[in-house]
């Protein structure tokens, strides 16, 4: 298990009636890619936040990559082996050249100079943004920000990376293509964990997290959680557009064998009712 943590709550203020994380159990397998669903407030980014120690651990335990989140003696260690991009890349810059800005981690983690541009030039090839090096980061587009910042991250060569909201601004092909680097760094043993209230994003997962107020709802594979109208709809999500269509048919009379959770699911399910 590279994330495991048993029993954490956690509250801003640090009072025993305002927890906003409620005796959470979580475990992730390394390698997996698993998306974290919930509907606003209901503790998703808190929760993550404790991987890689931007939040301190209150109560519970929480073990990430076998490091104890507690011990602040690795708390640098920690970032470096879990990764987080966000949903507005204008926050994570620290500097408004790209290459700057990605050698800036770099150089925070004490790389040697002369392999800074090697590992500049590799992230940057693996968000497709080669050839943007000297560009300023304020007249880049969204969807390339965050590739960029995204490239930041990835440069620091974590086993984690989390994302958090990362394709929330994005239009649909800059989402699409967030959503490919994802794919493409889990197939490369990557643990993704993917925060998401896009439901057709979480179709894919290794594992699905379902969050409501503070707790998780439930977790499983991708068809057990999402073609749960019941449950979806208790945290307060819509089930994918395939799950609904499975539904109304159901209603008028016409029974799929399966429910599908995507496009080419369903439209496998009506060709076998010719
Ligand atoms: N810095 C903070 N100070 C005080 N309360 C906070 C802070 N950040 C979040 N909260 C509260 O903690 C609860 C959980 O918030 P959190 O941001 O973890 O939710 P979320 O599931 O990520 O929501 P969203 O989908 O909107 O991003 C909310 O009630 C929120 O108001
Ligand atoms: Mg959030």
């Amino acid at each position: 298990m590279i994330v495991d943590g048993k029993s954490i709550s956690y509250s801003y203020d640090y009072s025993e009636t305002s927890f906003v994380l409620k005796n959470i159990d979580i475990s992730i397998e390394k390698g997996d890619f698993v998306t974290i669903l919930g509907c606003n407030g209901s503790g998703k980014s808190t929760l993550v936040k404790h991987f890689n120690g931007l939040l301190a651990l209150q109560h519970g335990e929480l073990n990430v990559a076998q490091i104890d989140v507690r011990n602040e003696k690795d708390l640098w260690r920690l970032r470096r082996i879990c990764g987080m991009v966000f949903q507005n890349p204008d926050n994570q810059f620290v500097s408004s050249i790209v290459d700057e800005d990605i050698s800036f981690g770099l150089e925070n983690y004490e790389v040697p100079r002369n392999e800074i541009q090697g590992k500049v030039s590799s992230a940057l090839e693996l968000v497709d943004m080669k050839g943007y090096e000297k560009r300023k980061t304020n007249t880049l587009s969204g969807g390339q920000k965050q590739r960029v910042a995204l490239a930041g991250v990835l440069a620091l060569d974590p086993d984690i990376i989390i994302f958090d909201e990362a394709t929330a601004m994005l239009d649909p092909s800059g989402r699409q293509e967030v959503i490919n680097i994802m794919d493409r760094l889990h197939r490369a043993g990557k643990t993704i964990i993917a925060i998401t209230h896009y439901v057709e994003e979480a179709v894919a997962a290794d594992k699905v997290i379902l969050m409501d107020k503070g707790r998780i709802l439930s977790s499983g594979k991708p068809k057990e959680i999402l073609t749960n109208t019941k449950l979806m709809n208790e945290a307060g999500m819509m089930v994918p557009m395939t799950v609904r269509i499975y539904y109304d048919l159901l209603e008028a009379g016409i029974r799929l064998s399966n429910c599908p959770l995507t496009d080419e699911e369903l439209v496998e399910e009506i060709c076998q009712l010719r």
